[in-house]
């Protein structure tokens, strides 16, 4: 595949030179992944571990996670670096995107909001890739609406008792600790509820579900039964964890979309491949006109995702507020990755739904990135509340 032509946006002025040197190291690193499919792989944990301890050593978890004196590359998150790194791992490999973006969704809780004991005990082990961590808040009857979670920590002597079910919680089962979202007794909505740090060897803490997905990686569901969490553990203040949570998601919901595009970006380096080759009707189908209105079409999105992405990224790294901007960016990266992956396939034809088949396995792979970190519609909401709020007082836009 042409590099050059699939790095050409390292030159938008979105990225400094720096980032042009990373997403040309990463894009290079990560090709070592691309034969891979995830159908072949036997240990859904083991190949996840091994992932993580590789992305460590070569020193990508550098960029997932923040605090130079903790071993990562910069003190704050460093959106458009993690954005790079995932778009790249994504057009890669599914899980190797997955194990990194983990890595620092899991841990930026504390990385935002942590102390510095809790810093010091974490997120060296998350950097070098030793330990791996998990983002803990959907429940049965809490996913889109987070505010309505019932998982309960009431506060008894040193401790918070947890009590409650989490679900969907990627690296689940594999996780050395989870980032729990629970709220205080007696407390509503998004009021009252703590992020509390959970190592997965503490009693009371229970996986009673591996659950299995459409591109696979380990996800389950995991009980909290009388689950005794010093209070040490406690991030931030207590009533401080929708806003932790809200906030981790906005800076994670960018490279949601950077993943997003890398999957398009591949599926549209897939297509170009097959129709130069594949001959129909005495032509290529590349001199069909069809083919090309097709192309046409997913290069638009690529590029209309990309731009949407590195704009909101770079916003972040301004320190701007960037709700609006990481929701924009989430919504349309996602929705025009699926479109781009079923242009691809189609363009594949037969082959493109047999399984093992590069573009079958991105079709799978990229579902349920409109659905995990607030769904598209989840997206459009907080997109028009933002732009309403603006509008009705524009002062504080
Ligand atoms: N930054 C800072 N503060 C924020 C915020 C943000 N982005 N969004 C909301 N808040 C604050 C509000 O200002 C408000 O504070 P005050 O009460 O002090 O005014 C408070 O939080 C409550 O806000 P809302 O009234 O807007 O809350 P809401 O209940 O209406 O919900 C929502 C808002 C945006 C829909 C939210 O529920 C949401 O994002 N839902 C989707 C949840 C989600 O993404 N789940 C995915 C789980 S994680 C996952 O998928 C990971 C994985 O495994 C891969």
């Amino acid at each position: 595949m042409d590099v050059a032509r699939r790095l050409s946006h390292l030159e938008w002025p979105f990225f400094e030179d720096s980032h042009r040197v990373l997403g040309e190291a990463i894009s290079a690193w990560s090709h070592r992944f691309t034969s891979g499919l995830f159908d072949e792989i036997e240990n859904i944990d083991l190949a996840c571990r091994n992932i993580v301890r590789e992305l460590g050593e070569a020193g990508w978890l550098k960029y997932a996670s923040a605090g130079r004196a903790f071993g990562a590359k910069h003190d704050g998150l460093e959106v458009r670096s993690i954005s790079l790194i995932r778009e790249n791992l994504a057009y890669a490999h599914e899980l190797a995107d997955f194990a990194f973006a983990m890595q620092g969704l899991g841990s930026a809780p504390i990385t935002l909001f942590g102390n510095e004991r809790q810093k010091a005990r974490y997120l060296p082990g998350v950097i070098r890739g030793s330990l791996i961590p998990a983002f803990a808040l959907s429940e049965p009857e809490a996913g889109s609406d987070a505010a309505a979670l019932a998982t309960e920590a009431r506060p008894e002597g040193e401790f918070y008792i947890l009590n409650g079910l989490k679900t969907w919680i990627s690296n689940g089962g594999l996780a050395d600790f989870y980032v729990v979202f629970a709220r205080l007794p007696g407390t509503q909505g998004s009021k009252g509820i703590c992020a509390l740090i959970v190592e997965a060897e503490t009693p009371g803490l229970e996986i009673v579900e591996r659950i299995h997905v459409t591109a696979p990686h380990p996800l389950a569901t995991i009980a909290f039964r009388g689950c005794a969490v010093p209070r040490e553990q406690l991030i931030g203040e207590e009533g401080e964890g929708f806003k932790i949570a809200m906030k981790t998601l906005d800076a994670f919901r960018i490279s949601v979309a950077a993943a997003a595009v890398g999957f398009a970006r591949r599926a549209l380096d897939e297509s170009l491949d097959r129709v130069t080759k594949r001959k129909v009707f005495g032509l290529t189908l590349a001199e069909l006109q069809l083919t090309q209105s097709k192309l046409a079409h997913m290069a638009s999105l690529v590029d209309a995702a990309a731009l949407l992405t590195y704009r909101a990224a770079w916003m972040k790294d301004c320190g701007k507020r960037t709700t609006k901007e990481a929701a924009l960016a989430k919504w349309f990266a996602t929705e025009a990755a699926q479109r781009v992956v079923d242009e691809a396939v189609q363009l594949w034809g037969g082959l493109g739904v047999r399984r093992g088949n590069v573009v079958e396995t991105l079709y799978r792979a990229v579902r349920p990135l409109r659905i995990y970190e607030g769904t598209s519609e989840i997206q459009q909401l907080i997109i028009a509340r933002e732009i309403l709020k603006t509008f009705l007082s524009p002062s504080d836009g």
